[in-house]
């Protein structure tokens, strides 16, 4: 059976760089027998973490939002996939409190093992994502049996859908077909 793929995009914007990467990565996951959810976290009802530790309990967030439905999405996920727009150096606030948000999963037997990372930019140079790819690396370290397994930049795309026939789709493509 194929692998069960989780594909969260998190930029607002409509013709989203980052989202369309993710589309790449997760038809080439769909080429490959993969049974793959892309969620947008435009237009989603998430409020921020409250930090009240209740999930370390009850295994779940006290706050009923979409947050909640994506978390639970994210337990049961084999693979988790993290698009964002690189704001001011970092990921996107929003994938930041989804991160945040899926506190609930230490308490519990998640699925995921491989996660990835895909990014978009204005500026091309090697240093305008680490510092957001560390930041997810930092999270997928509370979760010892995950790794971060690939990631994806495409920099030097400011508009929307500028990263179209750039050469990153066809890298977010393979790797969502190597799986
Ligand atoms: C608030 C904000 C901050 C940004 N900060 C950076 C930055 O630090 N470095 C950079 O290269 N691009 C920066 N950008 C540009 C976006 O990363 C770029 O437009 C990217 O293509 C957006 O991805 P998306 O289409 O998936 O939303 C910023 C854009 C916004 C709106």
């Amino acid at each position: 059976m194929g692998k069960n793929v989780l594909v969260i995009s998190t930029s607002p914007r409509t013709g989203s760089n980052s989202e369309l990467l993710a589309n790449e990565f997760a038809r080439g996951a769909k080429d490959a027998g993969g049974e793959v959810e892309i969620i947008s976290l435009k237009d989603k009802d998430i409020k921020f973490c409250r930090g009240c530790f209740a999930c370390q309990k009850t295994k779940r967030c006290v706050i009923r939002d979409d947050a909640d439905l994506i978390e639970q999405k994210m337990e049961k996920a084999d693979v988790l996939v993290f698009a964002t727009p690189i704001y001011y150096y970092e990921m996107s606030g929003q994938m930041k409190t989804m991160l945040d948000r899926g506190n609930p999963l230490f308490t519990t037997d998640y699925a995921f093992r491989d996660v990835y990372f895909i990014a978009a930019a204005a500026e091309d140079e090697e240093y305008v994502w680490q510092r957001a790819k560390s930041g997810l690396e930092g999270w997928i370290e509370c979760f010892p049996k995950a790794r971060l397994a690939g990631c994806v930049f495409c920099g030097g795309v400011t508009e929307a859908k500028e990263v179209l026939g750039n050469t990153a789709m066809d890298k977010a493509y393979e790797m969502g077909k190597n799986l």
